[in-house]
């Protein structure tokens, strides 16, 4: 790992393990960016930009003699809006002038030991001896507009943060129109991207097609990073597989609204920008202050998906999940929330509970509808009060009584949420989020809370400190289930209202900053009805998400396998529910929605206290094999075995120890087939030379990954397969 400038070409190279990453700073200061890939030592590359006089591809002022200087064909490392670089840019200020226009260039630069961090923002963090920052300052002469370009490596891994501070350091008032996090050029167009688009119940399908002439987006408007669209990205090769190709991974440490784009320029040439959405966005800045953006993680990988998904998993476990949660093995939970909706008891809980105790799981979680005037999504949000009538005593109380089961106890909130029929409403209204005299948008029937607001975000946070330092809570899903519309704060002025979006992310992170060092042993998992808000901001504060509403096993396949290109096994919520699904009406085997539950956090969420005898031994020897290769699920590496938009008929994964010693092999069988094919699954990161012990057969290595292993022929729709495999001494 090391962080160069060779002061003779003026070149910035970035090295980590694997990748290189390369900028110049050219004629008159303009920052280049030179190269992105497979690591190189600190040669110039710049002799790959083709200078050539251009037509309508202005230059520069000041080489007016040279003609073949053009912004709007050289790859930029930060791109400017208004000087003549017409592809999608990172930077549009306006000008106290009116002017919109900024040309920065290059100043000064800083390398310094450790990994910066970013205020009130999630970032990566890392040892300082194991982290290098560098800072790229640069101005704009004429206005005295600065840039600090700030990256960061991190040892042993391939990762490149990124941010952008942009400060006044001029006499007058600008506005920011657009910030990006990011911006990566390549000078051809040989790429596709991928992303991860969806809707509530059916989060992150995997979506390839080739860059395009013009722009091509994916991003959010919701306030959330969204169902819709996740901000994680992929670049690659067409050619690339599973196994092999170059890949680019780019994602944000973000949870707000987001834009990530591509366009490919007359030239053939392809840019990536990423960052926070710029259309709600505006941020006023006085002299002398400065706005922030989010940071974004980029990571190369020359081997292909699954390497780079290894890659953003381990950077995720060791960068980014904190708290004793990150490595610590976490509960097998029962969720009462299918089971029982909002129509329960104390006394329904405590028979969950002792039920699930029975089975060896390790807490309940109870969900939405404990607290205020809350039997419907109607009303109630808002009133972190508890509900002592329905739960027929104290919350501490109904603790205590699952405490005395031996297991832990968690709850449901939604902090950021008010309903109309709520006191706080009653006597806040103005803490909800609605433009003066529009009706506005409901959603669940319930209003966002403006967290751009501090006096918002402390008035929540006191009501729901106090209940946690009352009852021995040791677990919290943190839900939000709206997107936001009609973004209006009753307090900023006309000019700022532009701000709310990222003044809520602030408010929010503050928050969660304050719940998880105040209270360091709570397990929190946050949600946005499922997985809306699944992003590497929110698994800065939670090592877990709830990953979606939908808990229909097969559907999961989708959900989860596109989950799985960015984030890890550990932080993906996964519980079994009841059958028939209650989201799709699907009837599947038991057997088959813990196989699938078991590639994330496990848990149950079905009324475990009316289980047959049956089904009980059944979930009592998943739960306890689940325990037992909780380490190989949650540390072993991930690999995707055949995809479920395939033709392959079973979708498949495994789970490998570093040690390649131990592997558990899973396979769902999506459809049935009279007189049927075989169905062979080739077996991944094993090793060749070693011989592996399947059930009462041996195998070697190369066998199963180069030959593979034939499933059974299904005795039933969806039947899954767990096989333990284990190297024979
Ligand atoms: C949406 C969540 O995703 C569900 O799991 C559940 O907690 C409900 N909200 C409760 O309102």
């Amino acid at each position: 790992m090391a962080i160069l400038f060779n002061h003779e070409t003026q070149v910035f190279t970035l090295q980590t393990l694997n990748s290189a990453y390369q900028m110049k700073v050219a004629e008159y200061g303009v920052l280049l960016h030179l190269y992105y890939g497979r690591r190189i030592d600190d040669c110039d590359l710049s002799y790959l930009i083709q200078r050539t006089d251009r037509g309508f591809c202005g230059n520069p002022y000041e080489m007016r003699q040279d003609r073949t200087f053009s912004l709007d064909y050289f790859p930029q490392e930060y791109s400017c809006f208004g000087i003549g670089d017409y592809r999608a840019d990172c930077v549009k200020i306006i000008n106290a002038d009116g002017s919109c226009a900024v040309d920065y260039r290059y100043r000064s630069y800083q390398i310094k030991k450790g990994k910066y961090t970013l205020d009130g923002l999630p970032a990566l963090y890392a040892e300082e001896e194991q982290g290098e920052t560098l800072i790229i300052e640069m101005e704009d002469h004429h206005t005295g507009m600065k840039l600090e370009l700030y990256y960061g490596i991190i040892e042993g891994s391939d990762v490149i943060t990124r941010a952008a501070k942009i400060i006044n350091g001029g006499e007058r008032e600008a506005v920011v129109k657009r910030a990006m996090s990011m911006c990566l050029d390549f000078n051809h167009d040989n790429l596709d991207w991928v992303h991860f688009y969806g809707k509530h119940t059916m989060e992150r399908e995997l979506e390839r097609s080739r860059v395009i002439h013009g722009r091509q987006s994916i991003g959010s408007e919701r306030g959330t990073s969204s169902h819709q669209h996740n901000p994680f990205v992929i670049l690659c090769d067409p050619m690339c597989t599973e196994d092999s190709g170059d890949c680019y991974g780019a994602g944000l440490v973000y949870s707000g609204s987001f834009l990530a784009e591509t366009e490919v320029d007359q030239f053939h040439q392809t840019r990536l920008v990423m960052g926070i959405s710029p259309d709600q966005f505006t941020w006023m800045l006085n002299p002398g202050e400065s706005f922030q953006t989010p940071e974004a993680v980029m990571i190369y990988s020359g081997n292909g998906f699954t390497d780079l998904s290894h890659k953003f998993h381990r950077m995720v476990s060791s960068h980014l999940l904190r708290g004793p949660w990150a490595r610590k093995r976490r509960p097998v939970l029962i969720n009462n929330w299918e089971a029982t909706y909002f129509n329960f008891n104390g006394e329904k809980l405590i028979h969950i509970a002792e039920a699930a105790k029975e089975l060896g799981i390790e807490m309940l979680v109870l969900d939405d509808g404990w607290f205020g005037k809350r039997d419907s999504d109607y009303t109630g949000l808002g009133d972190w009060e508890v509900n002592e009538t329905k739960l027929g005593g104290t919350l501490k109380g109904l603790a205590e009584r699952i405490n005395g089961l031996g297991m832990k106890f968690g709850i449901w909130v939604e902090p950021e949420m008010i309903s109309e029929d709520s006191n706080l409403y009653r006597c806040h209204p103005n803490w909800a989020m609605r433009i003066p005299g529009r009706p506005g948008n409901i959603a669940r029937n319930q209003f966002v809370l403006d967290f751009s607001r501090p006096e918002v975000v402390d008035g929540i946070q006191d009501m729901i400190f106090k209940i946690l330092d009352e009852v021995n809570i040791e677990y919290i899903k943190w839900d939000f289930n709206r997107s936001i519309s009609n973004y209006f704060s009753a307090v900023l002025p006309s000019g700022r209202q532009g701000e709310i979006g990222y003044r809520y992310m602030l408010g929010l992170y503050r928050f969660l900053e304050n719940l998880v060092s105040r209270y360091p042993h709570i397990l929190l998992e946050s949600c946005s009805g499922g997985g809306g808000r699944f992003d590497f901001g929110m698994l800065y504060y939670s090592p877990q998400i709830w990953c979606s509403d939908n808990t229909d096993a097969v559907e999961r396949l989708k959900i989860q396998y596109g989950t799985t290109f960015g984030y890890p096994v550990s932080s993906i919520g996964s519980h079994v529910s009841a059958t028939p699904n209650h989201q799709t009406g699907r009837i599947t085997p038991l057997e088959t929605r813990a196989t699938v539950a078991m590639a994330g956090t496990f848990g149950y969420e079905l009324d475990l206290s009316i289980l047959n005898d049956e089904e009980k031994e059944i979930i009592k020897r998943q739960v306890k094999e689940y325990k037992e290769h909780y380490n190989l699920i949650n540390r072993g590496d991930y690999y995707r075995l055949s995809s479920p938009y395939g033709k392959c008929r079973a979708v498949a994964w495994a789970f490998v120890s570093p040690d390649q010693e131990e592997c558990l092999f899973c396979g769902v069988m999506t459809c049935l087939q009279s007189n049927p094919d075989g169905t062979i699954i080739k077996l991944k990161g094993l090793n060749p030379k070693k011989t592996y012990q399947v059930g009462e057969q041996v195998y070697t290595g190369e066998a199963l990954m180069y030959g593979g292993i034939l499933l059974p022929v299904p005795k039933e729709e969806y039947q899954s397969w767990r096989y333990e495999i284990k190297a024979v001494k």
